[in-house]
């Protein structure tokens, strides 16, 4: 099994995973349009393959935080990760998000977001208290956004997240 940075010719396998992972309609979710218009972080952006299959992947992408100040704070959002349906429960989720997210601390990625269950990523250092007042650009459990700043970065209570396309619009003019 082998752990590597996705490269361009993955897409269409990984896409196909990823439908067989949160189903076609995966594209109306609410971490989608939190990427919209971004390209995701070549690095942490990883595949597995075995056997000359891709079999799990994770993709990380670039957001914003906005205060109402219209101070802007660019995060990296986590997600997918999806592990082939005949493949779970081997320790390759797991290993996955730990090797991503420490090449995203090597890359210096800062602050990372998820939407996701917290019973699966507090593992990794992920906690629902620090975000409970962002607002998302769409429907979500309010319990399921989580955030690891392991750098203690200061961020806001109170801030909308959005895509970075987005954050200018959203920034007050002065
Ligand atoms: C979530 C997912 C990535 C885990 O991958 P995996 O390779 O099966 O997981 P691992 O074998 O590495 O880890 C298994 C551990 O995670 C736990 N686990 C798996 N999914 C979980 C969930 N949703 N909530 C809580 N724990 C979960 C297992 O019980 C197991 O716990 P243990 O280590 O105490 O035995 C995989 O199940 C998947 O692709 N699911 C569908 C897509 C999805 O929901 N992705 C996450 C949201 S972005």
């Amino acid at each position: 099994m082998q752990f590597c940075a996705a490269g361009v010719d993955d897409a269409a396998q990984v896409d196909h995973l990823l439908d067989k992972c949160f189903g076609i309609d995966r594209h109306q979710r609410t971490a989608y349009l939190l990427r919209r218009g971004a390209q995701a972080i070549a690095g942490p952006t990883m595949v597995v393959r075995e056997h000359g299959q891709i079999i799990a992947s994770v993709q990380y992408w670039p957001v914003a935080l906005v205060d109402d100040a219209g101070r802007q704070f660019t995060l990296t959002l986590l997600g997918p990760i999806g592990v082939s349906p005949d493949q779970r429960g081997r320790g390759i989720g797991v290993e996955l998000m730990h090797k991503s997210l420490a090449v995203a601390d090597a890359l210096g990625c800062g602050p990372v977001v998820l939407i996701g269950d917290v019973e699966y990523y507090t593992r990794f250092g992920f906690r629902a208290d620090a975000t409970a007042d962002w607002r998302l650009p769409g429907p979500v459990e309010q319990h399921r956004v989580l955030l690891r700043n392991p750098g203690r970065v200061n961020l806001p209570k109170v801030a909308r997240l959005l895509a970075c396309a987005d954050a200018y619009i959203a920034a007050p003019t002065v």
